[in-house]
């Protein structure tokens, strides 16, 4: 073991200096962004520049593939441009100068996340590549819906909300803002690694909260910006019933007076039922009258 260890080390130390001195030579390798990041079913493009003194002969792009590479994409200065296999239809060369290696893929799958290698022949000085590795994301699908039930004013803690953030990779941050009440988010992992993100907005809903809003905000990698989807809360409360019109001087004789009956509630009241007390009942004032006031509305919601 101990043997193999340190053979395995050597073997390091000499892969280093050997790529040192083919750094240090002569030759650098093709201007790449080392790290690109794709989305699923974008396209996605891979920078290469070549900035050598000599002459080009052919740059190209390859896949690797464990210990075996494929060849994605050549240009030749006398036999042209030429797309590999599996990969026609879905890649080009963003320019035509040998000096400007950039591809475009197409429609890019889970597939395609890995390591490429832009590689440059020149004479005199020889070859030279440089390695991307792509890393492929997929958009969640984010949706809001409102919550099972009502809000009722006066009941008990009730999902207001759910924001869904569906099949994204990484998975999705979700935040809700409008501070009345609290979320509680859940995950599902899927066999190809995206993720749904379930957050529903939870509060104890009272009438001061109706017209309020709340909003999801989500944040992924694969959004350029944030996604924000708004919710106005809608709270139901049983009405709330006031008489106006008594100006305290009803006297025998006075006409055009006039009552009126204010029913505050969400829904509308659909009804109002006036009920006159039986001739001759005694009541001193409105305010009395009020005090006996049946019960209006009460089957309304
Ligand atoms: C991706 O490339 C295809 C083919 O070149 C093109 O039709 C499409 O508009 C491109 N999509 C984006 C988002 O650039
Ligand atoms: C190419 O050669 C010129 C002149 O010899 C030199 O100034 C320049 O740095 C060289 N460029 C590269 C990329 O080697
Ligand atoms: C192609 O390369 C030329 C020269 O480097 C540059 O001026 C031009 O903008 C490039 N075209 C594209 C589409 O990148
Ligand atoms: C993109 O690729 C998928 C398979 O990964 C294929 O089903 C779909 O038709 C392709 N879309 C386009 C626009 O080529
Ligand atoms: C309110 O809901 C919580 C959990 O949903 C429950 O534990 C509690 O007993 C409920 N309170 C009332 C008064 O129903
Ligand atoms: C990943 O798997 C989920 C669940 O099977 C599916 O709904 C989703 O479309 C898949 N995503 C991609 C990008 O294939």
């Amino acid at each position: 073991m101990g043997w193999l260890a340190e053979s395995n080390w050597q073997l390091h130390i000499s892969l280093i200096v050997l790529l040192s001195m083919h750094t240090k030579g002569a030759l650098a390798g093709p201007v790449v962004d080392p790290h690109v990041t794709a989305v699923w079913g974008k396209n996605v493009t891979l920078k290469c520049i070549i900035e050598i003194n000599g002459t080009i002969i052919q740059i190209s792009w390859e896949k690797i593939h464990g210990k075996s590479k494929q060849t994605i994409a050549v240009h030749h200065p006398e036999y042209g441009f030429s797309v590999q296999g599996e990969y026609q239809g879905r890649v080009s060369f963003k320019n035509y100068s040998l000096t400007d290696a950039t591809i475009i893929l197409n429609n890019i799958s889970f597939s395609d996340s890995g390591e490429y290698v832009c590689k440059a022949v020149t004479f005199p000085l020889g070859n030279a590549q440089s390695t991307t590795t792509v890393t492929v994301l997929v958009e969640p699908i984010v949706s809001l819906t409102k919550g099972p039930n009502s809000l009722i004013d006066g009941e008990n803690q009730t999902i207001a909300a759910i924001c869904t953030a569906a099949t994204g990779k990484p998975a999705a941050d979700i935040d809700w803002e409008g501070g009345l009440g609290e979320m509680e988010s859940s995950s599902t992992l899927f066999p190809n690694e995206t993720v749904t993100v379930v957050s529903q907005y939870k509060l104890i809903p009272t009438k001061f909260a109706r017209g309020r809003r709340i909003t999801c905000v989500v944040r992924h990698p694969a959004l350029k910006k944030e996604l924000r989807y708004p919710y106005t809360l809608d709270i139901l409360y049983a009405p709330e019933v006031s008489v106006t019109g008594y100006d305290g001087n009803w006297f025998i004789g006075r006409e055009h007076v006039q009552l009126q009956c204010n029913a505050d509630a969400n829904p509308l009241p659909m009804e109002f039922t006036w009920t006159r007390y039986p001739s001759g009942a005694p009541y001193q004032s409105v305010h009395e009258y009020l005090q006996h006031f049946p019960p209006l509305l009460d089957n309304i919601l």
